[in-house]
């Protein structure tokens, strides 16, 4: 079971819950024995795609490098969490394509009102001063998938509803050890 690598692929706006989602899933994987890597876009524009902005040929870039990271992490066995907007519906399906294991796109669904009303970073209030350009549902596109694997409506769901959603998911797919079972 933990030779099987996938790639669970967010995508959602801004403060819609994919970071906060990683990190519910992230121990609960690896204590059921799955070796897990996250890939966070916040993180990645620290480090792998430092440098970049945000017009749409500089995301497509960020996305395509976490895409092929991921990528060589899943089909080593390894599970690979993307957490970053990724906007453009395009590059997702590229990045599904390259994906050389199971390639789980996660929809962390929540409306403008509720992400834009949580405001964690202050990012919003920015984008809507015009202080911050280019916003992702603001000033700039966010394109919703329309074949996600899973959607989580963080909206209405509590973070722990949602992750278990997720897992169903992964066990149904035989892609991770339901709870109790002896990890390999
Ligand atoms: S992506 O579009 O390339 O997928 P990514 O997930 O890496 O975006 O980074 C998004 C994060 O960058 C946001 O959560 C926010 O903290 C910050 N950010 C800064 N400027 C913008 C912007 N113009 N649009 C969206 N996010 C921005």
């Amino acid at each position: 079971m933990s030779n099987n690598g996938f790639i669970l692929w967010f995508t959602g706006l801004s403060g819609a819950g994919k970071s906060t989602l990683a990190e519910s899933l992230t121990p609960i994987l690896r204590e059921r024995g799955t070796k897990i890597e996250v890939l966070d876009g916040d993180v990645v524009r620290t480090n792998l795609s430092k440098g970049l902005g945000f017009s749409k040929e500089d995301r497509d870039t960020n996305i395509t490098r976490i895409g092929f990271v991921a990528n060589l992490l899943a089909r080593n066995g390894c599970g690979a969490i993307t957490a970053a907007i990724s906007p453009y519906a395009a590059v997702r399906d590229e990045c599904r394509q390259m994906c050389d294991a199971t390639f789980v796109e996660v929809f962390v669904e929540a409306p403008l009102e509720v992400v834009e009303e949580r405001d964690t970073k202050g990012l919003y209030k920015k984008a809507r001063s015009g202080e911050i350009k280019n916003f992702t549902g603001v000033s700039d596109p966010y394109e919703a998938p329309t074949n996600a694997e899973i959607v989580v409506h963080t909206g209405t769901e509590s973070i722990e509803e949602s992750t278990n959603k997720i897992l169903s998911y992964l066990e149904g797919k035989g892609l991770v050890a339901k709870a109790g079972a002896a990890a390999n």
